[in-house]
This record gives structure tokens, C-alpha cells and sequence, in this order.
């Protein structure tokens, strides 16, 4: 299958090229930014400039590879977006529109949106449900939220108006070996990362904070099986999708499992931990498990066990990089 990927220099973008380059697919990556030394890896796979705020070269690509599945990765983060919300909102909305324009006139028949748990925010009437349904009113708080909204209803609307197959997931905060991108999630890698390069981490979270995350092998397959599910089996566009939902402190008793001199503090920072609390504290993925057979394989302790070596490899390949 010829696939295209928005954003792939970041998190998600770095393990997903390796997964469908291994399956054997053609892969064409773009990204505002260069090839990033991390996606190595990726180096037979084509990597191509491309900013998705410019409709014209969006479309000019896309016309040009003519994908048969799309992969719209590019975004700005929760945390970055509130530092700059017209940034955010000109990736994530307009360059939203414009990929999903770029898809209707070059004839792309399926692509995949990447949302968030950011849609979700305390709605006026009291807390969210705990676990929370993927039909609840979205009252997002940070523009990042806002432009998600926006994207999964321009989404549906594109496959019931101009058959374009739009589908999505909602992630939870992602945790891979990779150096955190902006997100509010940033919280629990650092734990990992700073375990390892530090010896412990000042969190900016509250030590009983709790939200939904996932470790990123598992965010991949979502989004691969997503991808291939037959359409008749989809009951709706964007699917909540769930892992597990530690507290603060638990994640880092799961790292001093795996580093036991490691040490933890807790510093909230009241700007990202307004936006922490304003999130689901775990998700229903029941639609997810039943019309795609959704089924998360790494709970917290498996993920750590995992974790923690890639981070110390990273970190060493970081180092040597940092030195020629
Ligand atoms: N990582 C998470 O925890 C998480 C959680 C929920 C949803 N998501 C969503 O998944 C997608 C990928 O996330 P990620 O973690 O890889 O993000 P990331 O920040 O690591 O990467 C995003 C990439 O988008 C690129 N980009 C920024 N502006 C661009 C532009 N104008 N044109 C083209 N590319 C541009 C950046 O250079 C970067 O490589 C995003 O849509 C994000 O909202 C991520």
C-alpha cells in the first residue's frame, strides 16, 4: 500500500514509519521539520518537506504521491499550543482542512485523524464520568482541545459528504523512548527519562494526578488495525481508545521498581496541571473494543520493563550523536 504521514518527525511519526515500513509498504514521510537524526531508522523510506498550513503544496503533494491511505500526524501539542494558540490553531485546524482537502481532490480514499483525550473538559453541570464514554458534550479548555473537536466533526463530516473514509482515535498521553514533544502527558516520560539520565524527576504534576496513558507499541497498533478495519464494521468516526490510568506517585513506583535509587518529587505547575485536571481520568473503549476488537497488550509494570532499557539506549545514542 502506498501510505503518507503529516508530521512524522515526531513521537508517534518515529515508531509508525518502522511499522509500516516492516510490513512492507511504501512509505513517503513529511514534515515541516528535516529528517530528525532519531528516524535513522527511516532512511529508506522517502522524507519530504511539507507544511500543512499551505493548502497549495498540500495539495500539490498529495496529487503527486497520490496515497492510498494517509496518516495526518502534524499538530502542535497541548502544552506548546497554549504558549502559542494561533500556531496551534493554524496546524491543527487549518492544516486539518487542508489535508483533508488535499484528500478529496487527489482522490485519497482513507485517511487517519489523531485526536486526543484534550477534546474531553469538565463540562459546567460537574466532573466527567469516570470512565468517560466517547459520547460526552466536549468542553475542551486549551486550544489544542478546540482544533481536535473540530477536526474529528470536519472528519466525519468529509466521509459522509465527500466519501473521504476519515477515521480516528482519541490517545491517551503516549509514553515511548523519545524525548517529549510538548504534550502535557510530558509528565510521566520525564519520570522515565530523568530516572535514567538524572536520577529522579521534579514532576509538574500533582503526585495524585491520574489520566489516561498508553505505551506507544500499542498506540501504533491502534492505529494500524484502525486503519484496516472494514468500514462496515465502524459504527462512528473517532474512537476512544484506553491502556491504563495511573496516579502520579504509582508511576513512579513502577519506575523504582526498575530503578530502585530513583527519586520523586512533585512540584505542580498550575498552568499544565489545570489542563491535567481538566482531562478524563480514564477512558471507555468499549466502541473501540467491540467494532475493531480493540485490546491494549502492555499494562504500566510491562511497559516500565520495556521502557526502561530503550530509554537507557536512547539516551547513550543521544550522547554519542551530541559528540561527532
Ligand atoms: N504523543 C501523544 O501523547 C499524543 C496524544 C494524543 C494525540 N496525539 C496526536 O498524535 C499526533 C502525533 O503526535 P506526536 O506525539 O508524534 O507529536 P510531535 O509533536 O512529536 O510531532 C508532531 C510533528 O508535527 C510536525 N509539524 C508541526 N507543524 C507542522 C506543520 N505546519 N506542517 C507539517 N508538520 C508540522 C512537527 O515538526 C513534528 O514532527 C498529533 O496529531 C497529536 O495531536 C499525540
Amino acid at each position: 500500500m502506498k501510505i503518507l504521514l503529516t508530521g512524522a518527525g515526531g513521537q508517534i511519526g518515529h515508531d509508525l514509519i518502522g511499522s509500516l515500513s516492516a510490513a512492507g509498504h511504501s512509505v513517503t514521510s513529511t514534515d515541516l521539520a528535516p529528517r530528525p537524526p532519531s528516524h535513522a531508522h527511516a532512511s529508506g523510506a522517502a522524507w519530504l518537506g511539507l507544511d500543512v498550513t499551505d493548502a497549495a503544496a498540500t495539495e500539490a503533494l498529495f496529487e503527486k504521491v497520490k496515497p492510498d491511505l494517509v496518516f495526518h500526524l502534524a499538530a502542535i501539542l497541548s502544552a506548546r499550543g497554549e504558549k502559542d494558540p494561533k500556531l496551534a490553531y493554524d496546524v491543527n485546524q487549518t492544516g486539518t482542512w487542508n489535508v483533508l482537502e488535499a484528500c478529496r481532490k487527489a482522490g485519497v480514499s482513507r485517511l487517519i485523524f489523531t485526536s486526543s483525550i484534550a477534546v474531553f473538559g469538565p463540562p459546567p453541570s460537574g466532573p466527567l464520568p469516570d470512565p468517560t464514554p466517547d459520547d460526552v458534550a466536549l468542553h475542551p479548555t486549551t486550544m489544542y482541545g478546540v482544533t481536535k473537536v473540530a477536526g474529528e466533526l470536519l472528519c466525519a463530516y468529509y466521509t459522509k459528504k465527500f466519501n473521504v473514509d476519515c477515521r480516528g482515535v482519541r490517545f491517551p498521553g503516549l509514553i515511548s523512548a523519545a524525548m517529549p514533544g510538548g504534550g502535557s502527558s510530558d509528565y510521566a516520560l520525564f519520570m522515565y527519562v530523568d530516572a535514567v539520565r538524572k536520577g529522579g524527576y521534579d514532576a509538574f504534576a500533582r503526585n495524585d494526578t491520574r489520566i489516561p496513558l498508553m505505551y506507544m507499541p500499542d498506540g501504533v497498533r491502534a492505529l494500524l488495525e484502525l486503519a484496516m478495519a472494514d468500514r462496515e464494521r465502524l459504527t462512528r468516526s473517532i474512537y476512544n481508545i484506553a491502556a491504563f490510568s495511573p496516579r502520579a506517585d504509582e508511576i513512579a513506583a513502577s519506575v523504582q521498581r526498575a530503578i530502585p535509587e530513583a527519586k520523586f518529587t512533585y512540584s505542580p505547575d498550575p498552568r499544565r496541571q489545570s489542563i491535567l485536571d481538566s482531562w478524563p481520568k480514564s477512558l471507555d473503549d468499549s466502541a473501540a473494543r467491540r467494532d475493531w476488537g480493540w485490546k491494549p497488550k502492555y499494562d504500566l509494570d510491562a511497559m516500565t520493563d520495556d521502557l526502561v532499557p530503550r530509554v537507557r539506549r536512547m539516551l547513550e545514542l543521544g550522547a554519542i550523536l551530541s559528540t561527532h
